[in-house]
């Protein structure tokens, strides 16, 4: 048979052009985009009459927690919800319990992950200052996607965790690094040439102001944000941009909360400096006025600031400061989630609901679907080295789709959700417009919100040079 797989009548869409034609797989590869029909049987066809193809959007920045708490979560069901929710490749972040500080622990992950995996993954790699500086060079020859750091975060010394509440004192953790420490890290991945990613919050800050507010007694929303404010993120971010400025590392700023950083971000930017960064639904589509409605879900960290912020990190989005959105997907049980404000685990899950918020807002007129795909797809994949393996629909390369229809309406349910943690802050919002199959190299995985395939996915290296 000629083609493995024809998806036929739909609007392919890339950040550049909008166009009907029929796509052409083989081997996993496209093989042929045409206006015309081709020659040839077909032994797959997938009708997308009335929909958009677009090339397969990643997620770059999910916590499977594989190995580690796997009652959150684990690989097997985060790739699902990534599938349900159209995304192709999925970009595991490395606080796992055995943390990707070494390339055995790499090619240990690999192994782990790949029998679970129903879509494409890649890497990160961790930095814990002198205990693995010497082993930057052996994750980036093994294929790391990037160097993740958490900035102003203490881990804990025997599993590597990150310690969520730390207090100094505790016992078993090293505490976070000073920042001559991290100055280190920076000059070692710049030789790496890969993306030096951070987490960027100040803990100084963070233990004082948080200090004050609790003596204060208060334990609203707002008082804990008082305690996290946008400043606690921004401080960090014009260190890492003046040690990036110095070392020449490609800094990269994951989950951007704050107005302010956008501001000091696109400075470095027009400047010409090699500055990306990110943001998530979570901070484009909620601000603290939300917490009475949603409550504890929203406790994520950085924590979800004002509505100046939110704004912000808007108009950052529409004028390309932000070059990538991605979720931050972060499993924890509804149990865990039940406390005080302060003792509660941070994070919400997110992969699932990714893409559907996306198109929601493009329904909404506040984005373009092509832009959708230069978020989700071709600019990741450019900045991560992948493209254009990934992100893009060249002849020849992964045939991973994304498709669209932009009429369907679904209200998201927690109980809907794909992962083992139903943690999030889109319960009851209704969406228009979902993802209705997610193809990963010809292999259809999700149809209909279906789990369609049994585990097919495969690591994405990214080259190191
Ligand atoms: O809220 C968060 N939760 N922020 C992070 O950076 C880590 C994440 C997690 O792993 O739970
Ligand atoms: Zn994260």
């Amino acid at each position: 048979m000629k083609w493995d797989h024809v998806i036929r009548n739909g609007v392919l869409v890339t950040p550049q052009s909008l166009f009907e034609a029929d796509i052409y797989i083989k081997d996993g590869k496209i093989a042929a985009i045409s206006k015309e029909r081709l020659e040839g049987e077909a032994k797959e066809e997938t009708d997308a009459t009335g929909k958009y193809v677009l090339p397969g959007l990643m997620d770059t920045h999910i916590h499977s927690r594989d190995p580690g708490p796997t009652h959150k979560e684990d690989f097997f069901t985060s790739t699902m919800a990534a599938a349900a929710g159209g995304i192709t490749t999925v970009f595991e972040m490395p606080n796992t319990k055995r943390t990707i500080n070494s390339a055995a622990n790499f090619h240990a992950q690999v192994e782990n992950l790949s029998s679970k995996a129903h879509v494409d993954f890649g890497l990160w790699a961790i930095c814990l200052g002198k205990l693995n500086l010497h082993r930057l060079q052996e994750l980036n020859e093994a294929g790391v996607i990037g160097f993740k750091f958490f900035w102003g975060y203490a881990i804990n010394s025997e599993t590597f965790e990150l310690e969520y509440n730390y207090k100094p004192g505790m016992p078993n953790v090293i505490p976070p690094l000073h920042d001559g420490e991290v100055y280190l890290i920076f000059d070692e991945v710049a030789k790496t040439g890969k993306i030096f990613a951070i987490h960027a919050e100040n803990n100084d800050l963070i233990q004082s102001l948080t200090q004050r507010v609790l003596e204060s007694g208060r334990t609203d929303y707002n008082a804990f944000l008082e305690g996290r404010p946008p400043l606690a993120e921004t401080v960090t971010v014009k260190t890492g941009i003046s040690f990036a400025r110095d070392t020449g590392a490609r800094l990269h700023i994951l989950h951007v909360s704050a107005g302010d950083s956008v501001d000091v971000i696109e400075q470095a930017q027009q400047e010409g400096l090699p500055i990306t960064a990110e943001t998530c639904p979570q901070y484009l589509f909620l601000n603290n006025e939300d917490y009475e409605r949603v409550g504890p879900m929203m406790k994520i960290y950085p924590p979800i600031k004002y509505r100046a912020d939110q704004e912000r990190i808007w108009k950052g989005v529409q004028d390309g400061v932000l070059t990538v959105i991605c979720s931050d997907h972060a499993p924890h049980t509804l149990e865990e989630k039940t406390g005080d404000l302060w003792s509660i685990p941070a994070g919400m899950v997110g992969v699932e609901t990714m893409v559907p918020l996306l198109l929601n807002a493009v329904s909404e007129g506040k984005l373009t679907l092509q832009q959708v795909v230069a978020l989700c797809s071709e600019n990741p994949a450019r900045q991560y080295g992948i493209y254009p393996q990934k992100g893009s629909l060249e002849i020849g390369t992964d045939a991973d789709f994304t498709i669209v229809d932009m009429n369907k309406k679904v209200v998201i349910k927690r109980e809907n959700l794909h992962s083992k943690s139903q943690n999030t802050g889109f319960d009851g919002v209704e969406v228009t417009g979902y993802p209705v199959a997610t193809i990963v190299r010809g292999h259809v995985v999700m149809k209909d919100g279906e789990i369609v395939s049994s585990p097919i996915g495969q690591v994405v290296l990214s080259p190191s040079h």
